[in-house]
């Protein structure tokens, strides 16, 4: 009976740790193709907002997807590699405000919701997205 137990509590244990190692961000994010429907939406969305739109307006949505895409997609464990510029590189002379910065996060989190992204989730993918605040923002 000691000896059923001890191996049924091995069992349990290690199906726990399969299932920690296997869920990345990544995953619970829902790979490749629901993170890049989330960026599209968010740029449509950011299209559509007064506040922001005149920064994106001369700027090709299909490769800023791809972009975005890809970059989430690494930064959260996934199987990509990201080969854009680098965050300060990118956004140099645009002259972002962290007014700017909140309103594209709005519209990121909403696409998010609208895909089920559970709050947790969203949560852990923008406290990797907060650091990049100081490069982005440059006033
Ligand atoms: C954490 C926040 C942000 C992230 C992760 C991010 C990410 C990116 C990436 C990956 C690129 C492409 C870089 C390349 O061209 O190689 C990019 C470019 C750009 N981003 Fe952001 N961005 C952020 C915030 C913002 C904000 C707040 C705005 C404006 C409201 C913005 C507007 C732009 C524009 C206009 C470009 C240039 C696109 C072009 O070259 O045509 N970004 N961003």
């Amino acid at each position: 009976m000691k000896k059923l137990k001890i191996t049924l509590l091995t069992i349990l244990c290690s199906c726990f740790v399969m299932n920690a190692q296997a869920q990345t961000l990544y995953d619970n994010l829902g790979g490749k193709d629901t993170i890049h429907q989330i960026m599209v939406r968010t740029l449509e969305l950011s299209l559509k907002d007064k506040r922001i739109a005149h920064t994106l307006e001369r700027s090709d949505m299909n490769r800023l997807a791809r972009l975005l895409t890809d970059q989430t997609c690494e930064l959260t464990g996934g199987p990509c590699k990201y080969d854009g510029l680098d965050m300060k590189k990118a956004h140099v002379g645009l002259g972002l405000t962290t007014a700017h910065f909140n309103a594209l996060v709005e519209h990121l989190q909403q696409a998010m919701s609208e895909a089920n992204i559970s709050n947790r989730t969203q949560n852990k993918l923008l406290s990797l997205l907060a650091p990049m605040h100081r490069d982005v923002v440059e006033k």
